[in-house]
């Protein structure tokens, strides 16, 4: 990729990756994603992030056509030491030889966990309220930890009005548009829900905390760089950056249920469609998803601001099936807040299913909405009618739970 220049002597020099399916190795990301560096020109030119080690020849080459001239490094900021932006460190600091490499605490202990080789390396540790002069120019630097590792930061140039935020604000989204006001508003505001619930929600409440600090700090920011996808541009798309994951973090639920389930002999299937019945007849909006179309991140992009989440499996060998088992595994993970919960499924002969779904909801602290449904093998006209009244049960306590 060309770099480009976003701000006078400020430049974008990260890579696309239009083929990145598997992010991280657990959330999917069917657009791809950017991996984003930036290069700042001033009496010392500095190099911030790098980018997936697979991109180091097309990267190598942006950092050199950004330096203008011969080029060289004199600082580097990693802001962040997951490998998707520190995958090149070790090689830019062989060829260019900084002077210097600003990290945040935390980011030195991970710095030497990752390049064992780091020993005589020019680290300066950096925490928050540290700022450097690189000329014209001065960086400040602000610890965000877990957001969403313990060691990211954010480098903030306040001459120009930019911070470079890490993952914080990203989207998965590989274009060749730079910038949020150049692509559709639409899809950019729901990447950045699907990523923020895949990769954030869990630390939702120190990205309450952080928001507040830097709401504190007064800085003034027109242009918000996360490391995936594009870049917030202009003070208006910077508050909606910021103000979105105050929303997302507070994680009020919606007018909106969640029917998970798996089945073997589509029992459990129609029983999910009676529930999503019952719910729709209360007026709640509905999303039916089964495990084996939808993997678990698309599962949690929906969960993350729905009031509710409704488990169905068959019994299967004294449990449940094994795909709703690992979506159910990842959902814990992600921790999230103030849902109402309920179970059904269906069994041949022991009919464990709706004790072990109920027991995987309370214990991520949900208010199980009872009786639980449970059928022996094939669904009749009563059956339908409880699952109908347990949707219906559920859209009540929705909406209770939103008036209060
Ligand atoms: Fe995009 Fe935490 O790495």
């Amino acid at each position: 990729m060309k770099p480009v220049e976003i701000k006078k002597d400020i430049f974008w020099v990260g890579a696309v990756d239009w083929d990145s399916r598997d992010f991280h190795g657990y959330s999917m990301s069917p657009r791809g994603t950017t991996y984003n560096a930036f290069l700042v020109r001033d009496e010392k030119t500095v190099l911030i992030d790098t980018v997936k080690s697979d991109f180091l020849s097309e990267f190598l080459c942006s950092v050199s056509q950004a330096c203008g001239g011969e080029p060289h490094i004199d600082y580097m900021v990693v802001n962040h030491l997951e490998p998707d932006h520190a995958g090149c460190l070790d090689v830019i600091v062989a060829r260019f030889k900084p002077e210097k490499i600003f990290v945040s605490p935390m980011g030195e202990k991970a710095l030497r966990s990752f390049y064992h080789d780091s020993k005589d390396w020019p680290i300066e540790v950096v925490p928050t309220g540290a700022s450097i002069s690189i000329g014209k120019r001065t960086i400040q630097f602000i610890e965000t930890r877990m957001l969403h590792w313990p060691d990211n930061m954010v480098s903030y140039i306040p001459e120009d009005k930019i911070a470079f935020c890490s993952d914080a604000f990203g989207q998965n989204w590989a274009t060749t548009e730079r910038f949020s006001d150049e692509v559709d508003r639409g899809i950019l505001n729901r990447l950045l829900a699907e990523y923020y619930a895949n990769i954030v929600l869990p630390y939702s409440p120190m990205v309450l905390k952080t928001l507040d600090a830097l709401a504190g700090m007064n800085l003034s920011i027109d242009m918000l760089c996360p490391d995936h996808g594009l870049i917030w541009r202009g003070h208006e798309d910077v508050a909606f950056a910021l103000n979105s994951y105050r929303e997302f973090a507070l994680q009020k639920p919606t007018n909106k249920a969640v029917i998970i389930y798996d089945t073997m002999w589509h029992s459990t299937e129609k029983m999910a469609r009676a529930i999503c019945d019952g719910l729709v007849s209360e007026g709640v909006s509905v999303r039916i998803m089964s495990v084996k179309h939808n993997h678990h991140s698309a599962v949690m992009a929906e969960v993350f601001d729905a009031a509710a989440v409704l488990v169905g499996s068959p019994t299967h060998n004294n449990g449940i099936l094994p795909m709703l088992a690992d979506v159910l595994t990842y959902m814990k993970g992600l921790r999230p807040q103030n849902k109402i919960g309920a179970a059904f499924g269906s069994f041949g002969w022991s009919g464990e299913c709706v004790k072990i779904l109920t027991e995987h909801l309370s214990g991520m602290g949900m208010e199980m909405v009872e009786p639980a449904v449970k059928v022996k093998n094939r669904p009749d006209h009563e059956t339908f009618q409880a699952c109908y009244e347990l949707g219906q049960k559920v859209g009540q306590a929705i909406k209770t739970r939103l008036a209060a």
